[in-house]
């Protein structure tokens, strides 16, 4: 699913790479983004589900999403007013598919000349399918809605402004869906032997969906008392990354804040060019950097396709297709510390196909990278 915008470009990269590595796959596309949006008044059209569930995974480039207004301006003018409201295809895959877990490595590769610092080496664990994402959102507040929620009696302060006038987004978090993403991180940190793991909330001042997430994340850590669990509110955990990233390791936190430490954490070690994420359920998993479509650059090349080619590292490791990872990271980790090739974002004018190339030569030992033994 290359999507649109620049996932066409990184995508074309990817491939690449997955031809030279000898990777024995049948690749089977689908429709997503913001064209068929246009089109058909959906980005995720159903067809796109029946195909992906004839394949063992995907792997995806980038959408383009725009907030509701916008993006009702730009429907096919046969679709307007039809109501049709638009939602990410990528959030509505992660709920469809209940792909509950999005890991997000972020680790600064040695010569990377935007590395913030060289030793960071940080995992994200974003809970994928629910919080604020959960898409139970209500402008104007209906009466029914308000009169339910004043059960609750600081709400009624809220009545006095008008309904009208009332916009609700909601946070919604279950028991099960923090123990998972807890647990899947404690896991993760026990078979890789990280330090510690890392817990990313507010439970000061969110204090139902907070104080559940971390009573769950301490019952969990008991069953592994080998791994300290810290415990860090999302404003001082922004601050601590840009000030000791190093001694974080394995951080997880549910969908909102999950999303905002990936973006930072990603930019310590390169930013979005670097930042690959696999969204994993129990039997099905999507494969896709963490950035955008950038619209502005499609089809020029331009955007840094190693995130996406870390990405594909992250499907071989799905997979467990482990030699071909280790031999994607090692080629992806040559590239970058050799600096002969590279695009805009660190500081040359290579095409994202030209380090795609480069990344396959280094992959086949075809190199020609001097003063390096194979
Ligand atoms: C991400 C992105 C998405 C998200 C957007 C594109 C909906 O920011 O994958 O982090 O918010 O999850
Ligand atoms: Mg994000």
């Amino acid at each position: 699913m290359p999507g649109d915008g620049t996932g066409q470009d990184v995508m074309e990269a990817a491939r690449i790479v997955l031809d030279a590595i000898g990777f024995d796959a049948e690749y089977v596309a689908a429709d997503i983004g913001w064209e068929f949006w246009c089109t058909e008044g959906d980005p995720l059209p159903p067809r796109t589900i029946e195909v992906l569930k004839s394949t063992d995974c995907a792997l995806f480039g980038a959408i383009t999403s725009k907030p509701t207004e916008e993006a009702a301006r730009e429907l096919d003018p046969s679709l307007q007013d039809k109501g049709l409201v638009y939602f990410s295809p990528i959030v509505q895959l992660r709920q469809l598919l209940d792909l509950h877990t999005n890991l997000r490595p972020c680790k600064a590769y040695p010569g990377n000349p935007l590395n913030f610092r060289d030793d960071i080496d940080l995992v994200v664990f974003r809970e994928n399918t629910e919080g604020m994402y959960g898409g139970v959102e209500f402008y104007p507040l209906p009466k029914k809605v308000f009169e339910a929620l004043c059960e609750h009696p600081r709400m009624a302060r809220f009545g006095e402004k008008g309904l009208e006038n009332i916009a609700l987004s909601t946070r919604i978090m279950s028991r099960q869906g923090c123990e998972s993403i807890v647990r899947r991180a404690f896991e993760y940190a026990a078979r890789h032997r990280r330090r510690s793991v890392t817990l990313v909330e507010k439970p000061n001042v969110l204090r139902e969906t907070g104080g559940l997430m971390t009573r769950v994340a301490r019952e969990v850590a008991a069953d592994f008392p080998e791994i300290p669990l810290w415990e860090t509110n999302i404003d001082a955990m922004c601050m601590w990354l840009v000030r000791k990233p190093q001694e974080y390791d394995v951080l997880v936190a549910e969908n909102m804040f999950g999303d905002i430490i990936s973006d930072l954490a990603a930019g310590l070690v390169g930013g979005l060019g670097f930042a690959s994420a696999a969204n994993i359920g129990d039997d099905y998993a999507v494969f896709e950097p963490t950035h955008g479509s950038a619209p502005k650059y499609a089809g020029q090349y331009k955007v840094n396709p190693i995130a996406m080619l870390l990405t594909v590292k992250l499907m071989f490791d799905w997979l467990g297709e482990e030699e071909l990872a280790r031999r994607l990271e090692d080629a992806i980790g040559a590239v970058i510390r050799d600096r002969r090739v590279g695009t805009y974002d660190v500081g040359m004018s290579n095409t994202s196909l030209e380090v795609a190339q480069e990344v396959a030569r280094e992959v086949t030992g075809r190199s020609q990278r001097t003063g390096v033994t194979k």
